[in-house]
């Protein structure tokens, strides 16, 4: 059985979509959801569907017993769906080629500090791409930069607003993040 770290800082989409594509998975399990924001309505998600959460300060990420617990846990993955900030050396180098991230945009474009949530579709529109969608990644210690492991396209309309933008951008992560996280999963070593 893998194990699957779910990281969350808002409304929790991602995270409910890929707990729901796993639910009746014999291969795949989410111990636990981590959420730096206790605002976020991803922790009522978390709690509809049965999965614990840890509420976590920027001090306790950047604490060793943080890496610790996870470790302990035996965590195969930690997926970030929607977390904000910037993770430690520690835990990155806790967990080599074993956490990923979703960005609503093509990568490397729109990436970085501040490209986040609306900000990013808004600078789309902006600069009238013809095209958006969204990148997978491995993370590492800087924003959006790590090894891309899968991207899909959308075209933008004439009269594309931030929100209609977004709403595309929506569907696509709901149809591939869970898909990928299991090939991702399927790669790793037993
Ligand atoms: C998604 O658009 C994701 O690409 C980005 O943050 C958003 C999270 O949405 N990293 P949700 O919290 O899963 O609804």
């Amino acid at each position: 059985m893998k194990r699957i770290a779910i990281f969350v800082s808002g409304n929790g989409t991602n995270l409910q979509r890929i707990a729901e594509y796993f639910s009746n998975s014999h291969d795949v399990a989410i111990p636990l959801v981590v959420c730096n924001n206790p605002k976020a309505y991803a922790i009522e998600r978390a709690h509809q569907l049965g999965i614990p959460v840890r509420l976590i300060t920027k001090k306790d990420i950047n604490d060793t017993p943080f890496t610790q617990d996870l470790t302990g846990m035996h965590i195969d993955l930690i997926v970030l769906a929607g977390f904000l900030w910037l993770l430690p050396k520690c835990l990155i180098q806790a967990f080599p080629d074993k956490i990923i991230n979703i960005h609503p945009a093509l990568l490397p474009k729109y990436g970085g500090k501040g490209f986040y949530g609306a900000h990013v579709h808004e600078a789309v529109v902006a600069a009238k791409e013809p095209f958006s969608g969204i990148t997978i990644h491995y993370v590492n210690e800087k924003y959006d930069s790590g090894a891309i492991i899968f991207q899909a396209k959308v075209a933008l309309d004439e009269n594309e607003t931030p929100d209609s933008l977004a709403g595309k951008i929506h569907r696509l992560e709901q149809q591939h993040f869970p898909v990928i996280i299991e090939q991702v999963l399927n790669r790793q070593n037993p």
